[in-house]
């Protein structure tokens, strides 16, 4: 079957890697809104019988981004796609895994209906917490890959001689996997969280181990950035000498990039979602999973 890559509003970019990485060909997918707001999509190339493999970040404007993928996948289902793949590079409402409160929605169960008219799901480090696999929560197949490899990559070359810091519990499947990979020495602090904003970490051990090291905080989203302050006010009293946060999706909501530079660390994400700091390229895992698909 032939394949083609279409890239989505948010990750021209990205597709366009992929599909060079993978040598096929690539398609723009056309979107604009109609006076109303309402969204219009279409295909500029022919479908039929192809393998349609859609790349399309929910990230930024969400609502937006998952109403675009749910409209392409069931159009190129219409156009006769053979078969059509959504590589969601970062997949949205994923952290709405349970009802927070009475009468709330657990959003990432109806996400992931929404787009089981897909034959397959590809996610970079969807945020599993509560729900520990994609399997849980879509009918269709459902693939999660990580971005440890090329964060690990990224961290040795970059940070040789670093200790590494996962601020919150969560966080130690990439902050630790990633230290062991590398053999560096990681600490995972905890988190309580009250509110979006409002947060406080602790450190255990002896703080004194910071003083003059090369800092690297890792987590799977940086957001508000709250819940790297914190741990960098702290770091900052223990006197290391430098401090970088790393994170797979540079979401970076209230001004977060801005504040983090204030505090005087470095910032670096991959390229799930596009930003000023997209330093790390995840098209070769992507690519690779879409390889051992066909
Ligand atoms: C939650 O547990 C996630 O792993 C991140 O720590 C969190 O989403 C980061 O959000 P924020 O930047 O808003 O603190």
């Amino acid at each position: 079957m032939k394949s083609l890559v279409i890239g989505g509003s948010n990750s021209h970019h990205l597709a366009k890697r992929v599909a060079s990485r993978l040598r096929l060909p690539y398609s723009e997918l056309f979107a604009d809104n109609f006076p109303d707001g309402e969204l219009r999509i279409r295909f500029e190339e022919g479908l039929s019988k192809k393998r349609v493999i859609i790349v399309n970040s929910m990230m930024p404007n969400p609502n937006n981004s998952l109403i675009e993928l749910v409209f392409a996948v069931n159009t190129a289902k219409e156009l006769g796609a053979g078969r059509v793949v959504v590589v969601a590079p970062y997949l949205a409402y994923m952290r709405q895994d349970k009802r927070f409160h009475q009468g709330e929605c657990v959003s990432a169960r109806i996400m992931a209906k929404l787009l089981n008219s897909a034959d397959q799901v590809i996610a970079v480090d969807p945020h599993l917490h509560r729900i520990k696999s994609l399997k849980e929560i879509f009918s269709t197949k459902a693939i999660s890959i990580t971005a440890d490899p090329v964060l690990a990559q990224y961290i040795h070359k970059n940070h040789p001689e670093s200790i590494i810091i996962g601020p919150d519990e969560e966080s130690s499947q990439w902050a630790r996997t990633i230290a062991d990979s590398i053999n560096h020495e990681a600490m995972i602090l905890s988190k309580k969280r009250w509110s979006a904003t409002k947060i406080r970490t602790i450190i255990h051990g002896d703080g004194k181990k910071f003083i003059n090291r090369d800092v690297v905080i890792v987590d799977d989203i940086i957001s508000t950035g709250h819940t790297m302050f914190d741990p960098i006010r702290q770091l900052k009293k223990f006197r290391a000498k430098r401090i970088t946060c790393i994170c797979v999706h540079g979401v970076f909501t209230l001004n977060a990039l801005h504040v983090l530079r204030k505090l005087g660390v470095r910032v670096i994400s991959t390229n799930t979602v596009q930003n000023s700091v997209a330093k790390i390229d995840v098209s070769p895992l992507i690519a690779k999973a879409l390889s051992n698909t066909f």
